[in-house]
């Protein structure tokens, strides 16, 4: 005699299987809550979840199914104690013809990933596990985007192939109720059923589905997925100024956060030590490029005799290709006023003359910040917004306006001639001025300016139009979003990845911030207290990568991974659901994708 049961969706699927022949039995068991039964039997009697079940005769060795499902729909079967318990049959003589099977016991998992089930960063919202096995390693589906844009990117990272003609069926179901970027997944045996109502909800799911397939090593466990993002800003940054990134790196890093349904990219192109954009309107920017003996910059940040590059409008558009067939969006930076020594020394102009003033920025350099009161630092400035505005489609352009030294502009007689025109009283007041001239601009090329937090400070600050990114932690965030700014959370405490893994001398990273361990990076809460007010304004959270000590690409791998899965579960996932203790986990569940990507993880 064998009894089977298992999950479906909604339904508890029952096979009964007699090793003799057995007259109109009755099928007794309890479940969890009363059931009814959808077919193979007819209920004769229930007693709150124990139902007695009438069955048809049953033939030796043939198996027999009862379908049954909850009376209340609202109670889901969650997991294998949902299923009947204490079953056995009953003859007509009252005999019983099965022993008591013995109820369920918790099996140990598979293994001690098992339990992380489903293995896929960021964790579903809902996620509930169904009896079986999904057994795939690829999908028969229609080659559309953008599951192809998912097949061509499991290809690209070794993945791949996500869709093949022999996989298992993949049906796609859209359903234009569900919200943007949600998806739905359905996952049985015979195959799996992807709900969405846009683009990106569709390349979620298939994600999800790559993903499954791949840290499930092909048996992936069915059950329901129901998926939606907490913020529609989930970015990640990089400085490609103090190190050339080549186009291929930034590519891979689209695709990892591809995988982890980031879907800003900040391209931090322009700081202190160079420009790497070329723009036509600038062409002087190219000067900027390399740093080293006999250049403008010397080799700071290991820059040594010569180093560097630039990013041509073909790499420009490689990127900008690459990130839209991925559902991401590239925000470019023009970083200034400050944090600009190489565009200070390129264009001269853009400092005044009579400056006495002798700051230095946090890193160390003397006359790095442009000046307002000069023409040219307008001619500039503008020439870049107006150029990068035409280059990139996203429709957010940052300006950068940070760490601006303290005391700027003091020693400047034309700064201080045009603080007295426009009332201004500090460097502060005239920070906020300029940055919010130049927002103006930015907005009317009908983009939103963007702009770490200090853009905020003096009189004016920039208008509130504005996106602002509060990077020393919280609170600046915080009081922005307060104020009426959108805000995006990127707190150097938790999610700059430039910052070291640990306090150890051996270990390799930034530390002014924090050490940030894998846990560190949700031991946070973007919307601290669910304020209504703030949850409104507080629209994303994004990681950051300074590349100050970096000097050849692969070595951004074993920073950002696997602490940029903190990011992506604080991005992603609703509040209160990032499980420290589950990281460790899915980065160990990662390996097998980061191994087939070649992308070294610490
Ligand atoms: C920053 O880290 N200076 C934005």
């Amino acid at each position: 005699m064998q009894f089977d049961a298992r999950i479906d969706g909604k339904l508890i699927r029952c096979r009964i299987t007699s090793d003799r022949d057995l007259k109109a039995p009755a099928f007794c068991f309890s479940c969890m809550v009363p059931v009814d039964v959808v077919e193979g039997g007819k209920r004769l009697s229930a007693t709150g979840g124990h139902a007695e079940v009438a069955l048809p005769d049953l033939k030796a060795g043939q198996p027999h199914d009862v379908i049954l499902r909850h009376e209340n729909p609202e109670f889901t079967p969650a997991n294998r104690a949902w299923l009947p318990l204490g079953a056995n049959l009953r003859m007509q003589d009252g005999s019983l013809a099965l022993p008591p099977l013995p109820d369920g016991v918790r099996q140990a998992p598979r293994d001690s990933a098992a339990a992380d089930w489903p293995r896929v960063c960021p964790q579903p919202t809902r996620a509930m596990a169904a009896a079986g096995h999904l057994v795939a390693t690829s999908f028969a589906a229609p080659e559309i985007d953008p599951l192809s844009a998912a097949d061509d990117l499991a290809t690209r990272v070794g993945l791949g192939p996500f869709l093949s003609g022999d996989g298992a069926p993949l049906a796609l179901e859209k359903d234009t109720s569900l919200p943007p970027e949600a998806y739905r997944l359905r996952l049985t045996p015979e195959g799996a059923q992807l709900g969405y109502a846009d683009r990106a909800g569709a390349l979620h799911g298939a994600v999800t589905l790559l993903t499954l397939a791949r840290a499930h090593d092909g048996r992936i466990p069915c059950g329901l997925i129901e998926d939606a993002p907490r913020f529609g800003w989930r970015g990640q940054h990089l400085d490609c100024a103090r190190h050339f990134y080549s186009v291929d790196t930034i590519l891979r890093l689209l695709d990892l956060m591809a995988l982890l349904k980031l879907n800003r990219f900040h391209w931090h192109f322009a700081d202190d030590e160079a420009v790497r954009l070329d723009l036509d309107s600038l062409p002087e920017l190219g000067r900027t490029h390399f740093r080293g003996e006999g250049e403008l910059i010397p080799g700071v940040f290991g820059g040594g005799i010569r180093s560097g590059g630039g990013y041509s409008r073909a790499d420009v558009t490689r990127i900008l290709d690459r990130a839209a067939d991925l559902g991401i969006e590239v925000m470019p930076e023009i970083e200034v006023p400050a944090h600009a020594l190489a565009l200070a020394r390129v264009y001269p102009g853009t400092r005044d003359p009579e400056e006495t003033g002798t700051e230095r920025s946090v890193q160390g350099y003397a006359a790095n910040v442009m000046n307002p009161a000069m023409k040219e630092s307008w001619r500039v400035w503008h020439a870049m917004v107006d150029e990068i505005a035409g280059l990139f489609p996203f429709d957010v352009i940052h300006l950068g306006c940070d760490e601006l030294p303290e005391g700027t502009w003091q020693g400047s007689p034309a700064a201080r001639r045009l603080m007295a025109d426009e009332g201004l009283d500090t460097t502060d007041d005239l920070q906020g001025w300029t940055i919010n001239r130049l927002a103006r601009r930015v907005a009317e090329h009908g983009k939103t300016p963007a702009a770490w937090e200090e853009a905020a400070r003096g009189k004016t600050g920039i208008e509130n139009g504005a996106i602002l990114f509060s990077w020393t932690g919280q609170g600046p965030g915080l009081e922005a979003a307060r104020a009426g700014y959108k805000v995006v959370m990127t707190p150097a405490q938790h999610v700059y990845l430039d910052m070291a893994h640990t306090a150890d001398p051996e270990d390799w990273g930034a530390n002014w911030a924090a050490v940030i361990a894998l846990q560190d990076t949700v031991a946070w809460d973007p919307v601290p207290g669910d304020d209504p007010a703030l949850a409104d304004n507080i629209i994303g959270v994004q990681g950051t990568f300074w590349s100050e000590f970096t000097t050849r690409d692969a070595q951004i791998e074993a920073m950002l991974m696997p602490r940029l899965l903190g990011v992506a579960t604080m991005a992603w996932q609703d509040r209160g659901s990032a499980d420290p203790a589950l990281l460790p986990r899915l980065a160990a569940a990662y390996q097998p994708i980061l191994a087939a990507m070649g992308w070294q993880s610490a």
